[in-house]
């Protein structure tokens, strides 16, 4: 926007539109300082490949800032240089979104890791019912997806094994009459119907209806027909 006024400014030479761009660019300091420090406790969760784009998006972003930041300087004395440097950081911060795009869209990072897409909505019979200790998750696999189960006083449950929060294996976990909690970052789910008791997961975990036919554990993920 501030590069937009600024282009308008070129043409009008208007007091107003050249303010409307320093606005622009207070605003865009200021949102970048929050966005920095969430975009720090993100990063700081992440691990490998990326991790590693992590930080260039970070450097570019931080070049963007700085190069605003002069920009917000240099406008009061010298507007011609402050825009010509705004125009460098909006280039920066470009770069900065199209990594902080590759890193949602590619990396999944900051997304629900376990999104209940492709259940199966039959029943689908897994393992016998005593290969299952009380209290000890267990996993097993449903159509390529690997899923957790827990056996506590009678009840069996079973949700979906990749944490909501970045994917944390919860057959690894530990379980306790009513919940299990994820190894990695310590999210605890309900194992009656999968949401977040804990964060810092914020997306419940897909849970699956379970039944013991002849002795054998079958799943099925809940839907509207399910009784
Ligand atoms: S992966 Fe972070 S809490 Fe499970």
């Amino acid at each position: 926007m501030a590069s937009i006024f600024d282009a308008l400014y070129l043409v009008d030479k208007r007091t107003d539109t050249a303010r409307a761009a320093d606005i622009c660019i207070n605003t865009g300091i200021i949102g970048a300082l929050g966005a920095a420090l969430t975009g720090l406790a993100d990063w700081s969760e992440t691990y490998g490949r990326p991790a590693r784009v992590g930080v260039v998006h970070a450097t570019s972003n931080t070049i963007a800032l700085s190069l605003y930041t002069t920009s917000f300087f240099l406008r009061r004395r010298r507007r011609s240089a402050g825009m010509l440097a705004s125009l460098a950081g909006y280039a920066f911060a470009t770069i900065g979104a199209g990594l902080g795009g590759h890193l949602v869209f590619a990396e999944n990072q900051g997304v629900n890791h376990a999104a209940a897409e492709d259940l199966p909505t039959e029943w689908i019979r897994l393992l016998p019912m005593d290969e299952l200790m009380d209290g000890t998750p267990h996993r097993a696999k449903v159509k390529e997806r690997d899923i957790v189960l827990v056996r506590n006083a009678g009840k069996t449950y079973a949700l979906l094994d990749s944490c909501a929060h970045l994917g944390g294996p919860l057959h690894k976990g530990t379980a306790d009459d009513c919940s299990i909690t994820c190894p990695w970052h310590g999210s605890r789910f309900s194992l009656i119907d999968g949401r977040v008791l804990d964060g810092p997961a914020t997306s419940n975990q897909p849970t699956f209806e379970t039944r013991v036919i002849d002795g054998y554990v079958e799943v099925r993920a809940f839907s509207a027909e399910a009784p």
